[in-house]
């Protein structure tokens, strides 16, 4: 079914955008059971006006990508791990899970489907994922739903700060919580996203990248940076906060291991905030930012001023540079995180 006319796109300068690709897909559950795949070409879903992801936010998503690497094949970075966070993402919201096999049988499917879409080696651009599900039972109580749909579509994307890997400035500021202490930070749920915007567009007006949250409890310890985690190098140690309000970053927990097999010390422990200033680099990292380095640490309540290198710093520099290469197929992917497509 796929189309193989490469679609005529600037692939060395697309940006964290959406792109029309050619088909999405589709999978109901109803009636206790997961239906089949289903294959769409409409960017438009049909909706009960009293759908429960409208009015309640029964809905998650995912984000992951598939890369075009050196040797020309695809390959899609660890696509079990976003299986079983959506898992954990539906549980957290009381909508159905859906079985990590069938997860894993979408995401090859719509990479398939949209081939023409995965940009070509050597322009740092992905194809990114988008799985999402929602409650679609027309419901007006406050209740889970029975019916839920999951969706997956494709969009090829640059870097998700106009940046690139160029460090960016980043603000912090106590009058604002991502998350309750006890609440959904750790799932992937588009509640979370939706309380996150005006601290995000606050950090926008005043020339900031994005807001550093800190711990929504205590306000002591660094949490979530955007929507992104956030990680320090100190010496021969990467730094990583701990905290249950944090989504778990499968970017950050391959940095972890790709950190130690650069015979770094690795720590994911509380962070207090006065910490920050005994790192030499910071960064924030996620599927969409990869490693995104910040130059500078505003806080906005203190006035206080967290300087880090002002251009990417060395192990920032080395662990990008060893993701991406895996991701690429420039080097053995000794971890087995890839999956390589076969095209028929
Ligand atoms: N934290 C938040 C709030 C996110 O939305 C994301 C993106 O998915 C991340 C962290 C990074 O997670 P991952 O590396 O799995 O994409
Ligand atoms: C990331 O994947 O790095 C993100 O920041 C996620 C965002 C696009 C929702």
């Amino acid at each position: 079914m796929s189309n193989k006319n490469i679609p005529d796109l600037d692939w060395k300068n697309l940006t964290f955008s959406y792109t029309k690709t050619d088909y999405n897909v589709r999978c109901t559950y109803k009636d206790g059971k997961w239906g089949p795949i289903e294959v769409s070409d409409s960017e438009f879903i049909p909706i009960h006006i009293a759908a429960s992801c409208l009015h309640y936010g029964q809905e998650s998503f995912e984000g992951l990508k598939a890369f075009r690497g050196k040797d020309g094949k695809v390959r899609i970075f660890r696509m079990e791990e976003n299986a079983k966070r959506f898992i954990r993402s539906a549980e957290g919201t009381k909508m159905q899970p859906m079985p990590v096999e069938l997860f894993c049988d979408m995401v090859r499917k719509v990479v398939k489907l949209n081939e023409r879409f995965i940009p070509p080696y050597g322009s740092g651009a992905s194809l990114y994922i988008r799985p999402l599900e929602i409650g679609i039972t027309p419901l007006i109580g406050v209740k889970p739903a029975k019916e839920f749909m999951v969706m997956m579509l494709v969009t090829p994307v640059g870097p998700y700060f106009k940046e690139g890997f160029k460090p960016t400035k980043v603000c912090m500021s106590r009058e604002y919580d991502r998350v309750a202490p006890k609440g959904t930070g750790s799932i992937k749920v588009g509640g979370n996203y939706g309380a996150s915007l005006v601290a995000g567009e606050k950090a926008h007006d005043l020339g900031y990248s994005v807001m550093l949250y800190l711990d929504p409890k205590e306000k002591k310890y660094l949490d979530e940076c955007g929507a992104a985690n956030f990680f320090g190098i100190k010496g021969n140690k990467y730094v990583t906060p701990h905290s249950e309000s944090i989504l778990p970053s499968i970017t950050n927990m391959s940095l972890r291991q790709l950190a130690k097999d650069l015979g770094m010390e690795v720590e994911q422990r509380h962070i207090p905030v006065e910490e920050l200033e005994t790192f030499e680099e910071a960064s924030a990292c996620g599927t969409a930012a990869v490693c995104s380095p910040i130059s500078q640490i505003d806080d906005l309540d203190t006035g206080k001023v967290y300087k880090f290198t002002e251009e990417a710093g060395e192990r920032t520099t080395q662990l990008y540079n060893k993701l991406r290469a895996i991701q690429y197929g420039e080097e053995p992917d000794t971890h087995g995180w890839c999956e390589i497509i076969e095209f028929d």
